[in-house]
């Protein structure tokens, strides 16, 4: 079989996940960052013999089947776009579009290419979801109500080496992120469970100023986003975006009229899988409390990638789409991407508007499509120099003490 080559763009995550790619016999032929650190980053990361690029249109000119879009958070599209343009599939991490009007773009230019697109969430590919996944699809639960999930990364704060690699710099991303938009990573394991899609959302959020004298430049006060969604089957979502509080997990619950299950927090790979007594299949407990493993052929594959293995299946899933010339699963196609951008997007409205909720468009409808073509409300800096149109948390006003910029001016930045 011919082994398929791969650009890969990004000098920290976009380095990370050409490395899987490489464990599953493609071969990394380009690689592309346009900061010569980040580039220096990822080609010690890679330790192979691949071309090196500071410009994303030369990178394109190279001969390659797949790119990986591992660069700034909100601007995957405009570079997606540039890969279908030039018949080239995409794997592209985490959410596809930054705006509303990005989202139609995106489909509208994918619409005339015959690129593959597939959504780079790797969280569903855990293994307590994979086995909450076989549980859902067996149907014992009955029928799915209701869904948790919550993506729980709290830090320390200020310390210098994490900083130096995640937010290096004032306007990055991840300094002004509000709490709704990183939300694949919650709401991508219950879509893929469940199979349903978000119609309707609503958002609050948990404000917590950072009042201690650490390098920081972070300008968002809120500390968690709830949000809450309406499917398209009639049941309810309530997950978080990305959040900090204490005690660190990924936990997800699902539903049904007949059972639940869910993984347990602070207990590594461990589920619970509860029945009532009257509906409880043959052969199992009303009480089922058991690790949930890879399976054999996998384990030796998923012990050496990130995030207990999920970023290998999930390249494996892309190469597969590759190989058998098809576009992916639900949630992984790109319409489920841009309705989880639209979560992330109009998640944040509704807080900033009295949590009041928003239809998710289906833009499948050409005339929802019409409605948000030109909506181009940001809370993020541009590369392109442009700034944040819109709040990026609960106060608009909050941002870091001087104290706290003068340390990241010289921690993290070494300003002199
Ligand atoms: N799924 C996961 O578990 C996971 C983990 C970490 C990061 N991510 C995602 O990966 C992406 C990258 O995050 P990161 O942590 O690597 O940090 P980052 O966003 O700081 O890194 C982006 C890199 O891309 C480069 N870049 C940006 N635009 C470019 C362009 N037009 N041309 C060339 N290079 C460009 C930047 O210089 C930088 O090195 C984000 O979307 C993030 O959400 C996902």
């Amino acid at each position: 079989m011919k082994r398929l080559k791969i650009g890969a763009v990004g000098g920290y995550r976009g380095a990370h996940l050409a490395k899987n790619f490489m464990l599953l016999n493609c071969d990394v032929v380009a690689f592309c960052d346009f900061r010569p650190d980040r580039l220096e980053m990822g080609k010690n990361y890679l330790n192979a013999d691949v071309a090196l690029y500071d410009d994303f249109d030369k990178f394109l000119e190279h001969d390659m089947d797949a790119v990986i879009l591992g660069n700034y958070f909100h601007e995957h599209t405009a570079l997606a776009i540039k890969c279908f343009e030039r018949g080239l599939h995409v794997f592209s991490e985490c959410i596809s579009n930054g705006t509303m009007a990005e989202g139609v773009e995106l489909l509208r230019a994918h619409e005339k290419s015959n690129s593959i697109y597939f959504l780079a969430e790797n969280y569903p590919q855990m293994v307590f979801n994979l086995e909450m996944q076989k549980v859902c699809k067996s149907g014992t639960l009955g029928r799915i109500l209701y869904a948790e999930g919550e993506y729980n990364h709290p830090s320390p704060g200020g310390v210098v080496s994490t900083l130096k690699a995640l937010s290096y710099f004032p306007e990055h991303w991840r300094n002004h992120l509000p709490r709704t938009y990183y939300v694949t990573h919650s709401l991508g394991p219950l879509m893929r469970a469940t199979g349903a899609t978000p119609k309707r959302v609503s958002a609050y959020c948990v404000a917590e100023p950072e009042i201690r004298d650490i390098p920081s430049a972070r300008c968002v006060i809120d500390r968690t986003a709830v949000i809450t969604t309406q499917n398209d089957d009639g049941s309810v979502f309530n997950f978080t975006g990305c959040t900090t509080y204490g005690a660190h997990h990924n936990a997800y619950r699902i539903c049904g009229t007949e059972g639940q299950i869910e993984n347990v927090r602070g207990m590594g790979d461990k589920v619970l899988l509860r029945y009532n007594e009257w509906s409880k299949p043959e052969g199992m407990d009303e009480v089922n409390f058991y690790d949930a493993v890879y399976s054999e052929e996998d384990k030796k594959l998923t012990s050496v990638s990130g995030h207990g293995g999920a970023d290998v299946i999930t390249a494996r899933m892309f190469i597969d789409c590759i190989r058998e010339g098809r576009q992916p699963e639900h949630p992984f196609d790109i319409h489920s991407a841009v309705a989880m951008s639209s979560v992330a997007i109009l998640g944040h409205r509704s807080m900033l508007n009295g949590n009041i909720p928003y239809d998710i468009p289906d833009f499948h409808n050409e005339d929802e499509r019409k409605k948000y073509e030109n909506d181009r409300e940001t809370p993020f800096y541009g590369t392109d120099g442009s700034k944040p149109t819109i709040p990026n948390g609960s106060d608009p006003d909050y941002k870091p003490t001087e104290t706290q910029m003068k340390l990241y001016r010289e921690l993290v930045m070494e300003e002199k």
